[in-house]
């Protein structure tokens, strides 16, 4: 098999980038190692960037979105029981959506069987060869049989777990990592959401998040411990932990119910530099993760996306490799600036220790960024992104 770009993993940054490239005549084939049931099993994001919103259209997949997805102007903040709002629509003149990630995959992986493009599910063994050379190759076993696919270009989409960065030879890569001593359970149900806008919770007992994913149907967080089992927690507790830490008309108005997704999901700020290394690009989690708090994940991914899909294009149409050459430090360059906000939306909210100077100072510093138009603007640029 040849394709021009063979694509490693069919989460959004995989299928995103295929559907870009196709868009633009450039063949490609997706490799993923679990089944596409599996694939859109996993619940996890649920905030998206303007950015993010322009690029799902531009890859002409964005109808569902603009129906179902929820137009959020802002976002509140409860510190131990008392609610604040930031308004983004203010403080920036833009909004977020929410709109699950669940819901971006199947979107895109209906666009890419409409356009016809190939996806390889359950593909095992997936391994890289020859990255540095001119054409490198990609193998995997598929249907009992060993295959192998010629390509001009590897994008490595493949997640924080994925091979792509794990076949870069140690001395060409760098890495920068910080891992919280905590995670976050989530908690999926078929209950109305507690608030119309999410609320995120600052509370002694630990930070909880109240999102949705429509007007009936809500997605909860709280933080817990990296050794929790899963089985130990049964809905009644986790409603039991969440309730205590809203604030008295959030303890009103939430409805409970049976949960239908249950999981539990460790913190980590990760980043790989460079994210170039010859034909191999890396996009998304395979180069970096941050903790869940800032809601920056997929929308990073997403610009990645962007920058590579614009190079590739660059390279085929125009035989410009400009686009190429500066993938890595355009990328990282946005990268960086997720990660300083995702950590410190997450120090600034969990609760880290039982260090009591600690949580004096977040206190002091929850209490300037809800007292200074400064900081509020600050913060609310930096959660519904930053321009390109
Ligand atoms: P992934 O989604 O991890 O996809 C990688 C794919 O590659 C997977 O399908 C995997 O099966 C496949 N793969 C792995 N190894 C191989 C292999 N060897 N061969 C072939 N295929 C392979 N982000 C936000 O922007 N907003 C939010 O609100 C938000 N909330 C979150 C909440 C939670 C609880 C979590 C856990 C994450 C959240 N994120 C959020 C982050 C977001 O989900 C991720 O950043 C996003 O999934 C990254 O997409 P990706 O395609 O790069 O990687
Ligand atoms: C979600 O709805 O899953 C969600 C929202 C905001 C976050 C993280 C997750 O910061």
């Amino acid at each position: 098999m040849r394709t021009q770009v063979a694509i490693i993993g069919a989460g959004p940054s995989g299928l995103l980038l295929g559907q870009l490239l196709h868009k633009h005549g450039i063949d490609n084939v997706i490799l993923e190692r679990q089944t596409g049931e599996y694939v859109l099993s996993r619940i996890r994001a649920g905030v998206i960037e303007q950015t993010t919103i322009d690029l799902l259209d531009e890859a002409g997949v964005g109808a569902r979105m603009h129906e179902e997805g929820l137009v959020h102007d802002g976002v509140q903040i409860c510190v131990d029981g008392v609610r604040h709002r930031i308004s983004f629509k203010e403080m920036t003149g833009k909004a977020v959506m929410v709109y699950g990630q669940t819901e971006i995959t199947r979107d895109l992986m209906d666009g890419r069987a409409a356009a016809g493009a190939p996806t390889i599910y359950a593909a095992y063994d997936v391994s890289l060869h020859d990255i540095f050379g001119e054409t490198p190759t990609v193998t995997f076993r598929a249907d009992g049989k060993t295959q192998e696919i010629a390509c001009d270009f590897i994008a490595g989409c493949d997640g924080f777990h994925g091979v792509s960065r794990k076949s870069v030879p140690p001395n060409a890569i760098a890495t920068h990592e910080r891992v919280y001593p905590l995670g976050w359970l989530g908690v999926l149900s078929e209950t109305p959401p507690v608030s119309e806008e999410l609320i995120y919770v600052r509370h002694p007992l630990g930070f909880a998040l109240c999102s949705m994913r429509s007007p009936t149907r809500s997605r909860y967080y709280i933080q817990c411990g990296l050794a929790e089992d899963i089985d130990a927690w049964p809905d009644e507790r986790f409603w039991e932990e969440l309730r205590p830490r809203l604030d008295d008309e959030g303890r009103q108005r939430l409805v409970t119910g049976p949960s239908i997704e249950k999981s539990i999901a460790p913190l980590r700020s990760f980043v790989a530099e460079p994210m170039r290394f010859g034909q191999l690009f890396l996009a998304g989690d395979a180069a970096h993760i941050v903790p869940p708090t800032g809601a920056k994940g997929l929308n990073l991914a997403a610009s990645d996306v962007r920058l590579l899909s614009q190079a590739l294009v660059e390279h085929y149409a125009e035989k410009s490799d400009a686009g190429i050459a500066h993938y890595s430090s355009r990328a990282l360059a946005r990268v960086w600036k997720a990660e300083r906000f995702s950590w410190w939306m997450t120090t600034l909210l969990h609760k880290l220790s039982d260090d009591s100077f600690e949580q004096k100072i977040q206190l002091a510093e929850l209490h300037y960024l809800f007292r200074s138009q400064a900081a509020a603007t600050v913060f609310a640029e930096n959660y519904v992104g930053l321009p390109f």
